[in-house]
């Protein structure tokens, strides 16, 4: 990535926050919608983006913009996303907490060429859901996502329009990242953090901790954490309660409030904030009350406006949605987290490094396990499965909260912690990979193969 030339200033740091507008990240437009198939035409490449105000920042982009644009499904609605590489190295994507059919899931040996294409096909057989999509490529990702290669996914359903769930501009998707920079504006990423990188600069959709203007109306706010290796804990300033209604995948069972909630790397959250009860003129602070949070405590600001016609959402009370029932498990295993490090770092699981020509686990399709994940070392370890989702069943560490007990493909598991999940081995065959998403444990080996046949 080239700096550029054009550099007005040197920026220094800290940076005021609350500076700007809060980025909505542009929507993608199908290229065409015949046959009830939407296709979407996607770049993979340089850009430059204006994060620090008057600067400008070399990143990898999907159509060259960070985060990458939003893609907007629908459930019983296949799309294809056209990808182009034009970068001048190997990338693909993932299509993060997608049921994907693994030819399309973005393995990490899977990839597309410098100056080649692929087509990546999304059945969209999944309940409504907050997905996201990223660059796999063995061994860089930490690297990858680092510079911008992100973007989300919006799978919509109808079960949403019943619960009359906010919609439009009054649905925001937050792509949460911590950063760090150099003097001329451009990114900075230490080399050897192979513990996980930090950085110590907030940014919301691309802009160092935001401001944004909320009318006195509902808001349903996405929360995706795309950083590295940072673990948030998010509050609002006054202590409000927020009303989380989705996980990883999709709706809960029903609403539960929280005035706080953890969102470790690759989780998301939704949550339902009513700003009717906020007199015009209240400013809200998002808080990262996370014991390391350093300079990134402030995470975002919500200025209460006037203005606002009639709500025509509303706040779900009771059931949202009734979960699938899963199988009894035929199987158990229990993996430990740790770090091996003679010879170089390298993360392990099981005491096992990532090797594509090896299966680690073999299942049917249909059948559920328990997988326990035993935690010795001193970092988290969100723990993420392609292609497929899973139930928290139990954690060492207390109760499993009920912001936690619907579909998830991200856990995080604390230092010391043993957690356990329930995948359920569905819908499609094939070879998955499953790895820890802080990005430089999985690019130094943190993940092994399933196998479903
Ligand atoms: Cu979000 Cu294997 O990845
Ligand atoms: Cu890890």
């Amino acid at each position: 990535l080239q700096t550029s030339a054009a550099r007005r200033a040197q920026f220094s740091s800290p940076f005021t926050p609350f500076a700007r507008d809060l980025p909505i990240a542009p929507e993608l437009a199908p290229v065409s919608g015949k046959n009830g198939v939407d296709v979407y035409d996607v770049d993979i490449k340089e850009g430059l983006a204006e994060i620090l105000p008057g600067f400008e920042t070399p990143i990898y982009g999907y159509e060259g913009v960070y985060p990458g644009p939003t893609i907007r499904a629908r459930k019983g609605r296949p799309a294809i996303v056209r990808q182009h590489n034009q970068l001048t190295f190997d990338s693909n994507v993932h299509l993060h907490g997608g049921y994907v059919p693994a030819a399309h899931d973005g393995h990490p040996m899977d990839v597309i060429a410098p100056g080649a294409s692929f087509d990546y096909t999304y059945p969209n057989e999944q309940d409504a859901a907050f997905l996201w999509y990223h660059d796999h490529a063995h061994g860089r990702t930490a690297r990858t996502l680092y510079y911008g290669l992100v973007g989300t996914y919006l799978l919509h359903d109808e079960r949403e329009e019943e619960l009359e769930l906010p919609q439009g501009e009054y649905d925001v998707p937050l792509v949460l990242a911590d950063h760090a920079f150099n003097k001329d504006g451009s990114f900075r990423y230490a080399e050897n953090v192979d513990l996980g990188f930090r950085g110590d600069t907030m940014l919301v959709n691309g802009a160092v901790s935001p401001r944004m203007a909320v009318q006195r109306r509902i808001y349903r706010l996405r929360f995706l954490n795309a950083s590295n290796a940072r673990s948030y804990e998010l509050r609002l300033g006054n202590s409000r309660q927020m009303l989380q209604i989705a996980s990883d995948g999709g709706l809960l069972e029903a609403p539960v409030a929280r005035s706080s909630f953890p969102l470790h790397p690759a989780e998301r959250i939704e949550v339902l904030i009513d700003f009717r009860s906020f007199k015009p003129g209240s400013e809200i602070v998002l808080q990262n009350v996370a014991a390391d949070a350093g300079t990134t405590k402030s995470v975002m600001r919500f200025d209460v406006v006037d203005g606002g016609g009639a709500e025509e959402a509303r706040m779900p009370r009771g059931r949202m949605r009734t979960l699938e029932k899963l199988p009894a498990p035929n199987a158990t295993h229990r993996w430990d987290l740790s770090l091996l490090t003679q010879g170089g770092v390298q993360w392990q699981i099981a005491n096992r490094g990532f090797d594509p020509n090896r299966i680690d686990v073999s299942t049917r399709l249909g059948t559920s396990e328990l997988w326990q994940w035993h935690n010795p070392s001193n970092r988290v370890h969100p723990m993420h499965l392609h292609g497929m989702l899973y139930r928290v069943v139990e954690r060492s560490s207390g109760v499993v909260h009920p912001g936690e007990r619907g579909w998830k493909d991200t856990v995080g598991v604390l230092p010391g912690e043993d957690v356990t999940v329930q995948p359920w081995f569905v819908p499609y065959e094939g070879r998955y990979v499953f790895h820890c998403h802080s990005l430089e444990h999985g690019d130094k080996a943190m993940m092994l193969q399933l196998e479903v046949t």
